[in-house]
């Protein structure tokens, strides 16, 4: 029984073991480096808290090799610290330390890097302390981990190198253990060497650090900015969603309230939610502030366009405004020049072609309000060759006194005169004429072939002196109607010549068919376009609705 309880015993306690061993934690801590030839202590006790009853051991990994504690050789434990005094090339690898206490274990490992300067230079590139300092009236430079060494008291004062020349410049001061630097600017930075000297043992070694410096100009205060918008305007559709930037820049320490306002409220109070202002976005670059609050237009309305939407950012302020897009403007421009010239020349040939129809149309329609009473009792005064002939009536007679009445009077409705038929017999011809040229309101002479060459109105030489008053005293307008082509107007009077060049002449085909009195040919719708509108007779003006 002894034997197995004894077994059993050490069974457990090589199990208790194993499972303290197996469960220390491990660090690593890699970035040691030393000049070769300089001396170097490192601490275990990273964490600087008090520990009590404990083992600690330095180890040097690899063949686990356990550092010895007497002071005398080169690498040794001296209480917690590892040190090397001075250290070689050799000396580079991993060191572990652990720590015992009853209940738990911890290890440590330290990669430690022997370097050589590049040749020709105070430093090697590879092994520096950086450190960032920002460019002000005074900065401090630290020469690192030097604590163990001041804590052995046998060291010189630190001396600064920049660029590996001794500094002589009366900006920069040593003290303690770091340079000062006044009015430091970008081009303090570069690199420096602080150096010691430390006496072990009646030896006297270097202490160096290189480090990097980098001045890091810091702006001056800056003032508040608006970047975005700069009362700018942009094109936006109608009814599409707009997001717009207000983009500000501002001094780190200046907290700058930022909002989009309208009629100078804000957005989110005035439009009951279909613009709305964002969050402020707030960032940092280049130590200052950059901001950004968005306005939101859900959906641009009308009312929109022109509106200042305006970005409030402390003391500043800009708007941007909006635009309803115009699209290919130029085209538009081309495209109504064009259309407008087109309708243009449609309507004018309409009016080329259709005159006529245009105007009897018109008059048909709108003849109760256009007459006007002007005292005149004929609509047109005939003037027509009486050619005595032997043989029955002439086309001139047929024409005048039967076809004319027919349709200018019965179907159309004028009132003519013509002399023979409604004069009275025994009235002086020259007085006829003259009294109803008068009251007349157009003149119709009608030219026929034959007329040309025996003269127009050989045997009523009077009425002619009557039509050149009408012309000449009162403005009466003459319609010429030929009833065959007049080949030679020379014969004719001066008056008949101006008249045919000035206002043309209509001509008659010479038929007597039943077409031929409709008042629909185009013969006599060239008459009645030139006849006046047709007045109406008093008792006709009664017929009429009152207006
Ligand atoms: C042992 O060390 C661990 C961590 O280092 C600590 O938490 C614990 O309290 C220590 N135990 C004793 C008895 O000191
Ligand atoms: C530390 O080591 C000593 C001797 O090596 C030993 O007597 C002691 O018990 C150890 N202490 C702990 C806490 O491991
Ligand atoms: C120690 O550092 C060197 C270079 O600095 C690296 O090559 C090596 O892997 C490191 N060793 C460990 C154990 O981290
Ligand atoms: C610093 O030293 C270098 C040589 O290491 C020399 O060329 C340079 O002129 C020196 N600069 C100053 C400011 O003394
Ligand atoms: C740094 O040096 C450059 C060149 O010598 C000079 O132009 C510049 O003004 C200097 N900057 C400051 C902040 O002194
Ligand atoms: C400092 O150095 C001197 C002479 O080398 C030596 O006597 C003294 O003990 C040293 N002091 C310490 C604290 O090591
Ligand atoms: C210490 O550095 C100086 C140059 O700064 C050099 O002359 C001296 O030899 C160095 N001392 C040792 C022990 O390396
Ligand atoms: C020094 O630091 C600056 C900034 O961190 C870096 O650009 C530069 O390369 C460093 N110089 C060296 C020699 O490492
Ligand atoms: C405003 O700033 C943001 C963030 O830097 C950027 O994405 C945006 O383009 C800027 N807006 C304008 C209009 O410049
Ligand atoms: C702006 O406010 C004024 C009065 O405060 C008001 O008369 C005006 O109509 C408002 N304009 C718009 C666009 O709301
Ligand atoms: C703009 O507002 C609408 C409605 O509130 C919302 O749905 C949309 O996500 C917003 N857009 C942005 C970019 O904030
Ligand atoms: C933009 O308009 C605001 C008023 O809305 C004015 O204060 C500011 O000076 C203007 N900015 C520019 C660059 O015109």
């Amino acid at each position: 029984i002894m034997v197995a309880a004894v077994f059993t015993c050490s069974v457990i306690l090589v199990f208790l073991s194993s499972v303290k061993a197996s469960t220390c934690p491990t660090r690593v801590f890699n970035s040691v480096f030393v000049l070769v030839g300089e001396p170097l202590i490192i601490d275990c006790l990273l964490d600087k808290t008090p520990h009590m009853n404990y083992n600690l051991t330095w180890y040097k990994s690899g063949r686990k090799m356990l550092v010895t504690q007497v002071k005398h050789s080169r690498i040794h434990q001296h209480e917690n610290m590892l040190w090397f005094v001075p250290a070689t090339l050799e000396d580079s690898g991993s060191y572990e330390c652990v720590i015992w206490n009853l209940t738990s274990c911890n290890k440590i490992y330290f990669n430690i890097t022997v370097f050589k300067n590049t040749a020709g230079l105070c430093f090697n590139g590879n092994y520096l302390y950086p450190q960032e300092v920002p460019a002000s009236s005074s900065v401090k430079i630290v020469c690192p981990y030097l604590d163990f060494f001041r804590d052995e008291k046998n060291t010189s004062l630190v001396h600064w190198y920049k660029e590996c020349n001794l500094t002589k410049n009366e900006r920069f001061t040593s003290r303690n253990d770091d340079l000062i630097i006044t009015n430091a600017n970008v081009n303090d930075s570069g690199n420096y060497l602080c150096k010691m000297t430390y006496k072990y043992m009646g030896k006297e070694y270097n202490i160096s650090r290189n480090i990097n410096v980098t001045v890091i100009e810091t702006p001056p205060n800056k003032r508040t900015e608006i970047l975005y918008p700069r009362n700018n305007t942009i094109e936006v559709e109608l009814g599409s969603n707009v997001i717009v930037d207000c983009n500000v820049s501002s001094a780190k320490d200046i907290s700058v309230g930022i909002s989009w306002r309208v009629n100078n409220t804000l957005v989110n109070y005035s439009f009951m939610g279909r613009v709305q202002e964002g969050n402020q976005i707030d960032s940092f670059p280049d130590g200052y502030l950059f901001s950004t609050v968005t306005l939101n237009i859900t959906e641009v309305k009308q009312e929109d366009y022109g509106r200042h939407f305006v970005c409030f950012a402390g003391e500043v302020a800009a708007y941007i405004a909006l635009r309803q897009p115009v699209q290919n403007f130029q085209g538009y421009l081309i495209g109504g020049l064009l259309a407008s010239v087109f309708v243009t020349v449609v309507a004018i040939l309409i009016y080329k072609f259709f005159k006529i129809d245009i105007v009897l149309w018109y008059r048909k329609s709108c003849h109760p309000f256009m007459s006007k009473e002007d005292g005149k009792i004929y609509d047109a005064y005939v003037l027509y060759p009486k050619i005595s002939s032997v043989d029955s009536i002439s086309t001139a007679d047929n024409f005048v006194l039967k076809m004319l009445p027919e349709v200018l009077e019965r179907k159309c409705g004028y009132n003519l005169f013509i002399l023979g038929r409604d004069d009275l017999p025994g009235k002086a011809v020259i007085n006829v004429v003259d009294e109803t040229i008068k009251q007349s309101r157009r003149l119709i002479i009608v030219l026929a072939p034959e007329s040309s060459s025996c003269g127009l109105l050989d045997n009523i030489s009077e009425q002619q002196l009557a039509m050149y008053n009408a012309l000449i005293q009162d403005g009466i307008k003459v319609i010429l109607i030929e009833l065959d082509k007049i080949k030679d107007y020379t014969n004719m009077p001066e008056s008949i010549k101006y008249i045919k060049q000035k206002h043309g002449a209509i001509r008659w085909k010479g038929d007597f068919t039943e077409k031929s009195y409709s008042t629909n040919t185009k013969f006599w719708k060239n008459v009645r376009y030139r006849m006046p509108p047709r007045h109406l007779t008093s008792s006709e003006l009664h017929l009429l609705p009152a207006s």
